[in-house]
């Protein structure tokens, strides 16, 4: 059993349990801790990365980006300043991050806003209602995205919408048809499963109307599902980055969460349509009716929504251990 320090019990854990509320493909969540004395070492767990959805785990980068950013925030919250080192150990790719303790900091209200934000953000998958994200959250949105050194496209012009939903519907027909993909959402969503992880039936959404524009991922069991009509105009969102490095999908999962929090402390509700940026042909084609500039991470939809239920999470004393004495000698 973890035997913890007085301050890793007051201030550790509580950020510990800010960092685990990040999203994670299928409530996979990606991620071990490493703690001891003035940091805490984010670690890539690769028996939680997707191999058909997410060989290369790439979003489960994204995940373990989120969940260095809440910590960050919660850090920060508590009033202690913290400094990150992505990728710290060149020789080690699933050393992720190195979060350094600082000192003291102001706290703003921002920053209290934001740290509790991180509690009730969660994924719905319900229809939203049809009144517009209005302009000035949409300008947050984009802000908050490039604060992290990212890029968020909103795709508010019809033709590009509409390529997106062609790109999305086909990739989800792609991956409903792929045995391999299908045996590991149902592994993910099973009710059999542990209680603090994958995705519940609850989280699902109902069952989409005909003529639905989105082709939101089938969760199983949802052909059982009252059938509902989604909004009408969506606000979907492509946040990309620069270039598609493990460094850079970190840091376009910090930009993730970032944005996520944005839009929750503004009141809109966000879902994840990953499909087309998880097959590698709509990918490049999603890439291509961009612009051919950026690299395509996530899709996201926002709107106004009625409350979602919050997905379980490993409580942090199991995803975190102490640090080997022999694994020290990283560089500040
Ligand atoms: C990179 C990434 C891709 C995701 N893709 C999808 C998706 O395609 N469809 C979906 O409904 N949810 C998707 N999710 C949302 C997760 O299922 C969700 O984060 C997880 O179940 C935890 O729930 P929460 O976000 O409500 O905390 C994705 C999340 C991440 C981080």
């Amino acid at each position: 059993m973890t035997v913890l320090s007085a301050r890793a019990v007051s201030l550790v854990l509580p950020a510990l349990e800010a960092a685990v509320r990040a999203p994670s493909p299928h409530n996979t969540q990606p991620w071990r801790f490493e703690v001891s004395g003035d940091r805490i070492d984010v670690l890539l767990d690769p028996d939680r990365v997707l191999p058909v959805a997410d060989p290369d785990g790439r979003e489960a980068r994204l995940s373990c980006g989120a969940a260095i950013l809440n910590l960050q925030l919660a850090l920060r919250a508590a009033g202690h300043a913290s400094a990150v080192h992505l990728l710290p150990d060149r020789t080690r790719p699933t050393h992720l991050a190195t979060v350094w303790l600082r000192g003291p900091c102001q706290v703003t209200p921002e920053d209290r806003a934001f740290a509790r934000a991180i509690t009730f953000r969660r994924s719905n998958r319900r229809p939203f209602t049809d009144r517009p994200v209005p302009m000035w959250i949409r300008h947050a949105l984009v802000r908050a995205a490039s604060l992290e050194g990212a890029s968020l496209a909103l795709l508010d012009h019809p033709a590009v919408l509409d390529g997106l939903a062609n790109l999305l519907r086909h990739a989800e027909h792609l991956q409903s048809e792929d045995p391999a993909f299908q045996a590991e959402l149902r592994r993910w969503t099973s009710e059999n499963r542990h209680r603090d992880d994958g995705v519940p039936a609850s989280a699902g959404g109902p069952r989409q109307a005909p003529g639905s524009l989105l082709a939101l991922r089938a969760y199983p069991g949802a052909e059982r599902r009252q059938e509902r009509p989604y909004e009408r105009e969506p606000l979907v969102t492509v946040l990309s980055s620069f270039t598609d490095t493990p460094l850079a999908q970190l840091r376009t999962g910090q930009a993730m969460q970032r944005v996520l929090l944005t839009g929750t402390t503004a009141g809109v509700s966000a879902s994840f349509l990953a499909q087309p940026v998880e097959v590698g042909s709509t990918r490049e084609a999603l890439r291509e009716l961009l612009g051919g500039q950026a690299y395509p991470q996530v899709v996201l939809r926002f709107g106004y929504g009625f409350a979602a239920p919050a997905t379980p999470r490993r409580r942090p004393e199991l995803v975190m251990r102490p640090r080997r004495p022999q694994a020290e000698g990283a560089t500040r």
